[in-house]
């Protein structure tokens, strides 16, 4: 079974993204057990503030990928494809008032899940050796906190 939640292995060398993406696999699992227990004011309140701190934390991550000369074009492309497919599935599920069957949130879970720990590891990690030259620490003006 793939790990879906945050361990040293998925460190790309720099703090902030690094808690970014802690926080964001937690988010995870707070939609998908809202899901699971069918609560469906919970589940759109909580993926509301999933997609939100997504949107800050791809912002972040552009903003020091910039600063540190990274190519970004394709990996935005990626975050513009994730953000896309957020939307299709929030207007599917609420659609359904929290009378999505089991093997909905499933679906749904493992596809929020894997996309995150995969972009995770192969996409952020192509700035690990960049940002490994800089302090663990680095950060550049106005990163935002999701
Ligand atoms: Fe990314
Ligand atoms: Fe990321």
């Amino acid at each position: 079974m793939e790990q879906w939640t945050w361990n040293k292995s998925m460190s790309v060398g720099n703090a902030f993204l690094d808690a970014d993406h802690r926080k964001l696999l937690g988010m995870i699992e707070e939609v998908e057990s809202a899901m699971r227990a069918q609560d469906a004011a919970t589940f759109s309140r909580t993926l509301k503030t999933f997609e939100n701190a997504v949107r800050i934390h791809f912002r972040n991550e552009e903003l020091i990928a910039l600063t540190i000369g990274h190519p970004f074009e394709q990996h935005k492309e990626e975050h513009q494809y994730v953000l896309n497919e957020l939307q299709q599935m929030e207007a599917e599920l609420i659609d359904m008032h929290g009378r999505w069957s089991e093997s909905a949130s499933t679906h749904y879970f493992i596809f929020l899940s894997s996309w995150a720990s995969e972009h995770i590891r192969e996409d952020d990690m192509l700035m690990k050796l960049e940002l490994q030259s800089r302090p663990y620490d680095f950060k550049p003006d106005n990163l935002a906190s999701p």
